[in-house]
C-alpha cells in the first residue's frame, strides 16, 4: 500500500496560484521547458509522462509553438494514464495530445510510446510496464517530469477512490476498474509516480476547490483522496493552481 502522507509532506509542496487556466498553462510550460533543457543537457535525454483530460490541452498547445525552446528529438513521451478506446477515440489522451501537440513537433514517433489501452485492459498494462522497465533501469523507475491533473473526488491520472490500483506497489503500470463511471482505464501507479524528478499538478475551476483543499490541508486517506497519495513527494511536487481552484485554500497556503 502506498504510503498515507504526513502532515509535513503536505507543508513542503510547492503551490503556485496564478490568475487564470490560462495562467496555469502558461507556467506549466515554463516548469515543462526548464525540466527539459535540465534532462537533455544533464542526461541527454528527457522522459516525460504526459496528463489527460482536458486541463493540459492548453499547455500542449503552448508547447507546440516556437515560443518554447524544447529539443523534440530528445523527448520521450510517456501518458500517466489511458481510456481504454482507441487511439483515434474522442476520449482517447493520446489523440487529444496527439492534435494539440504531438503531432506539430519534431519527435520520432517511436519514443511516443501510447498506453494500447484497446481491446484488453490487462494486456495493455502488462505490455506498458513492460515498455517502462525497458526504458527505466532504476528501481522505481525515475521520469524526468510527470505532469498530473486532478479530478473534483481528487482522483490523479486514473488513481480513483477506493479502486484496486490505490494499493499496487509491485508494478509501474495496472488495469484499473472505476466503479464511479463503470469504465475500464489503464494508469501508471504510485510508485513510478512520486519517484519522479519533478512532478506538476495543472488543477484549474472552481469545481476542483473542494478538493484541492481537502488534498492540501486535510488528512484523509489516499483512499478516498488518491491525490494525496502523490504528496509522499512533496518536496519534487509543484501545485500549478488559478485562483478558481485555490479558492479554498486557507490564507496561510495561499
Ligand atoms: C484522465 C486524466 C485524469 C484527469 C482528471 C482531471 O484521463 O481523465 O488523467 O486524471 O487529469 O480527471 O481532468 P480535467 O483536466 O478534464 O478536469
Amino acid at each position: 500500500m502506498q504510503d498515507q502522507p504526513s502532515k509535513k509532506n503536505a507543508t513542503a509542496v510547492n503551490i503556485r496560484i496564478v490568475p487564470s487556466a490560462r495562467d496555469v498553462a502558461r507556467s506549466a510550460a515554463r516548469l515543462f521547458t526548464d525540466a527539459a533543457i535540465e534532462a537533455i543537457n544533464t542526461r541527454g535525454q528527457f522522459h516525460v509522462a504526459l496528463a489527460g483530460g482536458s486541463t493540459p490541452k492548453l499547455l500542449y498547445s503552448m508547447l507546440a509553438t516556437d515560443e518554447y525552446n524544447i529539443h523534440w528529438p530528445k523527448v520521450r513521451i510517456y501518458f500517466g494514464d489511458e481510456r481504454c478506446v482507441p487511439p483515434d477515440h474522442t476520449d482517447s489522451n493520446y489523440r487529444m495530445a496527439c492534435k494539440a501537440l504531438l503531432n506539430h513537433v519534431k519527435i520520432c514517433p517511436g519514443r511516443i510510446y501510447r498506453i494500447p489501452g484497446e481491446p484488453d485492459p490487462a494486456k495493455a498494462a502488462y505490455a506498458y510496464d513492460a515498455t517502462l522497465r525497458k526504458n527505466f533501469t532504476q528501481p522505481d523507475g525515475v521520469l524526468d517530469l510527470v505532469l498530473l491533473g486532478m479530478g473534483d473526488d481528487g482522483h490523479t491520472a486514473s488513481l480513483f477512490p477506493h479502486s484496486t490500483a490505490l494499493s499496487v506497489t509491485d508494478r509501474w503500470c495496472v488495469a484499473n476498474h472505476v466503479e464511479s463511471q463503470q469504465v475500464w482505464r489503464v494508469t501508471m501507479t504510485y510508485p513510478i509516480l512520486v519517484s519522479a524528478r519533478k512532478i506538476a499538478f495543472l488543477v484549474a475551476g472552481s469545481n476542483k476547490a473542494d478538493a484541492v483543499n481537502r488534498v492540501l490541508t486535510g488528512e484523509e486517506p489516499i483512499e478516498t483522496l488518491p491525490a494525496r497519495g502523490i504528496l509522499t513527494a512533496a518536496d519534487r511536487c509543484t501545485w500549478l493552481l488559478d485562483q478558481a481552484s485555490a479558492a479554498s485554500l486557507p490564507k496561510k497556503n495561499k
